[in-house]
């Protein structure tokens, strides 16, 4: 029996933040740490989407390396044998796939798609890959037959599309597909990423693309930098410490950020700082916190090279290409492109 696969996409972006890095890259870790014996896990590089309408082209393949190296320095094992972690554009089965799928997904379902409504809205010159964007999506999960899919609210609506084109497939061609879990099946793996904001501006996300830099804190920052940045965040004067993102964001942010770098339940956190009014302690507590893991994340960045991660993508890319391809053959064969999975 094969275990079921979880598949997630890690997208690669130039100077990632601490919301990154708790928001994403440290849930993978961890999922890595606790489900890997008995799941199968799929953590891929989507880089085909990455040239989607960006002007960004100069240095996509070194981010790409960047990201993973990041991830391995932020614990991510590269040699674990039930994680396969490879470039969505060294797999060539995924945009092949993506070709066959969108003969099975109507015109009328990727314009209903609100991510490529609001992209899409006072443009008049729209690329043809952002509204193609979920089909390419949804081959990268079924290519696997990946059951849990760890993505964003975001993302919901393109989840749905591939279980759609999954099962109307099936129902045509007989069972080709594992139909992703549902939306509220996929919780158990989905919880885990929370969403750190800004330092300064509390009601907004962490995002290094606002003009924000005492507000975020990028994982190159000096450690001492990001310790001050975090003792001089914005908080508010109720005077008692909760868990209120309406009232009190600042508070729940600092809160959320323990919670994360702990990895303990934010519920634990939440009762262990009730009653307590000094927020300075808080802030000492979670500026600590941040200064250790910037300066245990950036000592193990310098010490894996882009020859590291490059060697790791390159082992796992020929493994996964077999798993795909074979896969692929299985499609074509159904669909009637190849008389038998021997041709
Ligand atoms: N669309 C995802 C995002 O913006 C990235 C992605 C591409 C993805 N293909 C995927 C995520 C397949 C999960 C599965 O975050």
């Amino acid at each position: 029996m094969q275990k079921p696969v979880i598949l997630t996409g890690v997208r690669s972006n130039a100077d990632l933040t601490l919301g990154n890095l708790l928001g994403a890259i440290l849930p993978l870790v961890r999922l890595q740490q606790k489900y890997s014996q008995n799941y199968q896990i799929n953590a891929f590089l989507p880089d085909l989407h990455s040239i989607i309408g960006t002007n960004d082209f100069n240095d996509l393949y070194e981010r790409t390396i960047l990201t993973v190296r990041t991830y391995a320095a932020a614990g991510l094992d590269l040699k674990n044998t039930n994680t396969s972690i490879y470039r969505q554009s060294y797999v060539p089965a995924h945009s092949e796939l993506a070709w066959i799928l969108d003969c099975f997904i109507y015109y009328g379902e990727l314009s209903r798609m609100t991510q490529f409504k609001e992209k899409s809205e006072n443009s008049d010159s729209v690329i043809v890959g952002i509204f193609n964007y979920p089909a390419l999506m949804a081959a990268d999960i079924l290519l696997y037959d990946a059951s849990y899919v760890p993505v964003g609210e975001d993302q919901r609506q393109h989840l749905e599309l591939t279980r759609d084109v999954a099962i109307r497939m099936n129902n045509q061609f007989g069972d080709i597909f594992t139909v992703p879990k549902t939306w509220a099946e996929q919780m158990q793996f989905n919880n885990a990423g929370a969403r750190i904001r800004s330092l300064k501006h509390p009601e907004q996300k962490m995002s290094k693309s606002i003009q924000d830099p005492s507000g975020t804190i990028l994982l190159s920052d000096n450690p001492k930098d990001a310790r001050e940045k975090v003792l001089a965040s914005t908080t508010d004067s109720v005077g008692s410490i909760n868990y209120d993102y309406i009232n009190q964001p600042g508070i729940s942010n600092l809160l959320q950020i323990i919670s994360v770098i702990e990895n303990k339940p934010i519920d634990d956190v939440v009762s262990k700082w009730r009653g307590e009014s000094s927020y300075s302690k808080l802030k000492q507590e979670a500026a600590d916190l941040v200064e250790d893991l910037l300066t245990n994340f950036q000592s193990s960045l310098a010490g894996i090279t882009d020859q590291d991660a490059l060697s790791a993508l390159m082992a796992h890319e020929q493994n996964i290409n077999q798993v795909a391809n074979a896969k692929l053959k299985l499609i074509q064969t159904k669909v009637g492109l190849r008389a038998s999975l021997n041709d």
